[in-house]
């Protein structure tokens, strides 16, 4: 089968499409063809070497770990799934025509396996993150750098719950932020001052790693109502930085009855064949994704 991977850690050109030996699933896994592969940005911190305290690689190594497709083998003791069914969740080297998922559910009606392939992390992180920082309906939640994949989905599950959320992205996404029910205003020079007319704000969320961790424990008032995910200096202000992931399952579970009852919807801004997972990567890591990038097979 063909699939994406690396010999050595570096840039986007220590990427590869190779033949390789196809992946069975183990207990408790399934196989499935893989239709389509989530572009996160954790899978080109991994390609270059940066977290291999939380994911230790052995080299050569695969790529990804969101996919959707079509189940072609049930690992034993795998129940309530058979060949053939279409699903999506995380495994292993999804970049791949053959991947082994570990977590998974049923597609729900009318979602592309396109489409799919970009929920699975974004969700978990997204229940994770708001779980952990507390808010309540009713509250008023900033999320610094909104528009991304997981900025998608917080604001949506926010929403959902009756939590007001204030969002920063860039000039181009204020429409898109408006349009997932946040109030919106950009990031940059004189931001903390535009957040502050917009609302109060009681707890908040660093999805990008900006440097802002400062602000946001002025503008809540404490630091223990603020959670980064990207910024690893946020523990040296008081701040927990959340990077163990919680139940999978639960997520996924919870992402189909949020996308049946049309609550959420995580657009897919570019998609990239087999062959160009590199020019992906370049594209995620340039910073401005809106909602998910994926890989088709
Ligand atoms: N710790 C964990 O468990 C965990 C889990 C998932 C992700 N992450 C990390 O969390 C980060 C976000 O993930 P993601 O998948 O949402 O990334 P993404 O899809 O690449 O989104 C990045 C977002 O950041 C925004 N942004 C760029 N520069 C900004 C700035 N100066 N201020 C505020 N926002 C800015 C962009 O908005 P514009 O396009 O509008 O400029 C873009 O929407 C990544 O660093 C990822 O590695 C961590």
């Amino acid at each position: 089968m063909k699939k994406v991977s690396f010999a050595e850690f570096g840039g986007p050109d220590v990427l590869h499409l190779i033949d390789a030996e196809e992946p069975h699933a183990g207990p408790g896994q399934v196989r499935i063809a893989v239709r389509a592969a989530g572009v996160n940005p954790v899978d080109w911190r991994i390609r270059e070497g940066q977290v291999l305290g939380a994911h230790p690689t052995e080299l050569p190594s695969g790529v990804g770990q969101d996919a959707s497709g079509v189940v072609d083998e049930v690992g034993e003791g795998a129940e309530g799934v058979e060949v053939g069914d279409r699903v999506f969740g995380e495994g292993s080297s999804t970049y791949a025509e053959f991947a082994v998922l570990s977590a998974w559910v049923r597609m729900p009606e009318g979602l592309t396996f396109e489409e799919a392939a970009g929920y699975p992390s974004v969700v978990e992180t997204a229940l994770r993150i708001i779980r952990e920082v507390g808010v309540r309906p009713g509250q008023t939640l900033l999320v610094s750098g909104a528009s991304g994949g997981v900025g998608s989905a917080v604001l949506q599950i926010a929403r959902d719950r009756g939590i007001t959320v204030i969002g920063t992205a860039g000039a181009a996404n204020q429409d898109y932020l408006r349009s997932l029910g946040a109030l919106a205003t950009t990031y940059g020079e004189g931001w903390v001052e535009r957040v502050r007319r917009l609302g109060r704000v009681d707890a908040a969320l660093d999805l990008a790693g900006s440097g802002v961790i400062r602000e946001l424990v002025e503008l809540t008032g404490d630091p223990r109502k603020v959670i980064s995910i990207a910024d690893l200096g946020a523990p040296e202000l008081g701040v927990r930085f959340s990077g163990v992931a919680g139940s999978v399952p639960e997520a996924l579970a919870e992402a189909v009855g949020l996308i049946a009852r049309g609550r959420l919807h995580i657009p897919v801004e570019k998609s990239y064949p087999l062959a160009e997972a590199a020019a992906a990567h370049v594209d995620s890591q340039a910073g401005h994704t809106r909602g998910r990038r994926v890989i088709v097979v």
